[in-house]
């Protein structure tokens, strides 16, 4: 049987490493996709040409779902990809990009890895295996998110989507609810964002608007790490919403969240 979390833990690392080795000193826009402020680089494209010919070279029968080359393929298995989470960081130079892969057995996410190349830090979780950060030249460490924070001492991250109309909701959103805790956070991937919470670094996120790739394997990393995943009024997380917190803050802060209308059309 393949062991899935070794194939992506590799896949990503080679991406990671090439990113690493290729990104310029200023990567440029080739393309802008939903708005003028939703770009992709040619390493974007590279990175995901990459894990696309890994997996087929690994796995020819799997279907994949990237961010960049859409859908292919409706085997059992599926990849997640997201070949660059953090492009608009990875083009100012900034640490916080990332390589996500995740692998989805019927519908269930039972691997993830989200490699972020410059901090040198790979995390990774299997379904019910718990979750894990490996650093060059140390120990694998086991994550474990924050427990007992109370709201008004809990450091929130959380991002904004691309569609203008959209941001101006976040905004006012954000407007109310950073008196509320201890300090918010936008590092700009969301999938650094929930290993972050899966590594204690912050105590909770959330974002509307994600989309399957940018959740599938941060999702899995924080929820091995003892995290809380959830929707708006008790609905599953999805793009359309997600909360991430140890339970407790996780209601906390969801309860906080609905009286604002957060999913609300500008
Ligand atoms: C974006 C990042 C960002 C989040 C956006 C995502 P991309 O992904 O994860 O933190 O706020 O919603 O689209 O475009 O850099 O892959
Ligand atoms: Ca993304
Ligand atoms: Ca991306």
């Amino acid at each position: 049987m393949t062991d899935f979390l070794g194939l992506a833990a590799d896949i990503a690392r080679e991406a990671g490493d090439m990113l690493l080795a290729k990104r310029p000193a200023r990567p440029e826009a080739v393309q802008t996709k939903s708005s003028q402020t939703d770009v992709v680089t040619a390493l974007d494209h590279a990175s995901e040409e990459l894990i696309r010919a890994r997996i087929r070279e690994a796995r020819p029968d799997d279907a994949v779902l990237g961010e960049e080359g859409g859908e292919i393929g409706d085997g059992r298995v599926r990849w997640l990809v997201d070949p660059i989470d953090g492009t608009v960081n990875f083009m100012y130079g900034l640490p916080d990009w990332a390589v996500s892969v995740a692998v989805e057995v019927d519908g269930e996410i039972v691997a993830g890895v989200v490699n972020v190349p410059t901090r040198g830090e790979l995390f990774s979780a299997r379904k019910g295996g718990g979750a894990e950060l490996l650093r060059a030249g140390a120990p694998p460490e086991r994550l474990a998110c924050n427990t007992g924070v109370p709201l008004p001492q809990a450091l929130i991250a959380t991002g904004f989507g691309y569609l203008p109309e959209r941001r101006v909701v976040q905004g006012e959103v954000l407007a109310r609810l950073i008196s509320r805790v201890r300090d918010i956070r936008r590092r700009g991937s969301a999938a650094v964002d929930l290993c972050s919470v899966a590594a204690g670094q912050v105590d909770a996120f959330y974002e509307r608007g994600l989309m399957p790739w940018d959740l599938a394997a941060g999702g899995l990393i924080a929820s091995e790490a003892g995290a809380r995943l959830g929707g708006l009024r008790g609905r599953p997380h999805s793009g359309d919403f997600v909360v991430c917190a140890a339970p407790g803050l996780f209601e906390d802060l969801h309860d906080l969240l609905v009286p604002l209308d957060p999913d609300r059309d500008a």
